[in-house]
């Protein structure tokens, strides 16, 4: 990493070889902004968008093009920025641009390390996340087919207030570019804006930037003044208009990032409708574009997925459903539901009102049914949980069926532990499995049972304390109720009419 360079640190000379005629030297990815419009405590370039930060977007682009040198200048919130870069693209070289004097500093700075390139350098922006490496190499062939001095991608934009202008001359070439804020009347009228995204002849680049000044508007070295040294020198500058506007859009404040998400989401949805998937209401479906989903798949409203999620073909998800970093197998169903790191096998059905936490697995044709939490639990294939339980650290057989309101519980308060349930056993409604504890295969636990020791195969575990029934407690102790009344009418002993009871019946 190297310190901020005094400006124009480019001798305005010579050239070295580049090995692959077709790889570009160098790109170098515009970081280095403030980002105050943000109002955020966060670097705006880690602010995501489809569930990936805006760098993210930039970086990949760039690295498409296979550039011999990839390099981030760096500034405002460096620290988040590179700790980010370290864990995304390691490869990735950052330079520090400690003060913001321009984007033509910010690019002096990026290749001061980097010694004498020949070749071209593509210079991008690192908010720009809609930027594709498609557009970026048509860029570079469009600038090496004129063989330009600089090309400069450019969009024809409805309201390009902010946006230096694309002056342009008789050849259809550029004459140069004027900030807004230098820009004349008639030169405002202008709509064919500078997207700050360029592919320069590297020599060309490094003559521009030992001549330009900070003499403007804005006192800052502007990188659009190299276009006009590469003219004078007589280059020829090219322009290359991407008809999608998208494409040169910059996030600059919260209204735009939403902006951002909403149009980048309505593109994944799109993809995703046109390769076999059913989306009932886009407007409520959020899809990351880490996301992979299979034919026949259907969405239902109001369906979130997530990160490193996959669907397989035929499966149903939603409505209301919220799946991060999952699995879902061929033709399983997952209904108003939230899903982290969990496997739900084929044919599986899910919720509603599930919970499957971290280290869920619900094997082929498996129930997790209405409002039950499941974490760190492995559930065989067919195996049932279908109602209100609390699954966690547990492993359970093939085709085991948990009863209603049944509790694994796996912590002492000091550690977990794992309570195992074999296949095709069966658990009793609102029974609580004490870990560490083990039903073996074929065994079956009592309702209401609070189980604290193994069970072995075939047995039946009873652990609740044995029914009583009092004759004659309603008519001593509710004397005159309806309760009494309907039991005298159904024909109630008394307790008189028995041997008495063998305890007292104060109950
Ligand atoms: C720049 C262009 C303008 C273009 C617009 C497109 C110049 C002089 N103007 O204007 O023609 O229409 O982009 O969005 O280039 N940056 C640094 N260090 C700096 C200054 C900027 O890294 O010292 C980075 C920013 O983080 C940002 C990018 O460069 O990613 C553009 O900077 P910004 O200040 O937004 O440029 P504009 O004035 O909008
Ligand atoms: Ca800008």
């Amino acid at each position: 990493m190297s310190e901020t360079p005094a400006p124009n640190p480019f001798p305005a000379s010579s050239s070295t070889p580049v090995s692959s005629p077709n790889r570009v030297a160098a790109v170098v990815v515009l970081a280095a902004g403030g980002g105050t419009r943000m109002k955020s405590s966060r670097s705006k370039l880690l602010h995501e968008v489809a569930g990936r930060s805006m760098l993210s977007y930039a970086i990949d682009a760039a690295a498409e093009l296979e550039p011999e040198h990839l390099v981030v200048v760096v500034g405002n919130k460096r620290e988040q920025v590179e700790q980010h870069l370290g864990d995304i693209a390691p490869h990735v070289r950052t330079v520090v641009q400690a003060e913001q004097r321009g984007t033509g500093h910010a690019v002096m700075c990026g290749l001061a390390d980097l010694g004498e390139l020949s070749g071209d350098i593509v210079v991008t922006y690192a908010d720009v996340p809609m930027l594709t490496n498609e557009t970026l190499a048509d860029l570079v062939a469009s600038h090496r087919s004129q063989s330009d001095a600089v090309t400069v991608l450019t969009a024809r934009v409805p309201d390009p207030t902010g946006y230096g202008r694309i002056i342009r001359d008789d050849e259809a070439g550029v004459a140069g570019i004027v900030e807004h804020k230098d820009a004349s009347e008639d030169q405002l009228a202008i709509c064919e804006i500078n997207s700050g995204i360029y592919a320069f002849d590297a020599a060309a680049l490094r003559s521009g930037l030992s001549q330009i000044t900070d003499d403007n508007a804005q006192g800052e070295y502007y990188l659009t003044d190299v276009l006009g040294v590469a003219r004078r020198d007589g280059g020829r500058v090219g322009a290359w208009e991407v008809s999608d506007l998208w494409q040169t859009k910059g996030v600059n404040d919260r209204t735009q990032l939403c902006e951002m998400n909403a149009e980048m989401n309505r593109r994944v949805l799109e993809k995703w409708m046109g390769d076999g998937v059913s989306i009932q209401d886009p407007a409520s479906t959020w899809i990351h574009d880490s996301v992979s989903l299979a034919e026949d798949v259907t969405l239902l409203a109001g369906t979130h997925l997530e990160g490193a999620t996959t669907i397989g073909a035929g499966a149903t998800i939603g409505p209301d459903t919220t799946l991060t970093d999952s699995e879902v197998g061929a033709g399983a169903s997952v209904v108003r539901s939230q899903v982290s790191l969990a496997v739900i096998g084929p044919g599986a059905t899910v919720g509603p009102f599930s919970y499957l936490r971290p280290g869920t697995q619900l094997g082929e044709g498996g129930k997790i049914g209405a409002f039950v939490e499941t974490k760190n639990a492995r559930i065989g294939a067919g195996a049932k949980v279908p109602h209100l339980t609390y699954a966690g650290d547990a492993v359970i057989g093939e085709g085991a069926n948990i009863g209603a309101g049944t509790i694994f519980a796996n912590y002492d308060g000091l550690s977990k532990a794992t309570a195992r349930v074999g296949a095709h056993s069966f658990i009793g409604s609102d029974s609580v499995l004490v870990a560490p504890v083990d039903v073996a295969d074929g065994a079956y636990v009592a309702a209401g049972s609070a189980i604290t020791g193994d069970v072995e195969a075939g047995q039946l575990a009873v652990a609740r304390g044995r029914q009583r029934n009092v004759d004659g407690w309603v008519a001593r102790k509710r004397p005159g109720s309806k309760t009494a009344a309907a039991a005298e009418a159904a024909g109630a002993r008394s307790a008189e009419e028995r041997p008495a009871p063998p305890t007292s019946d104060q109950q």
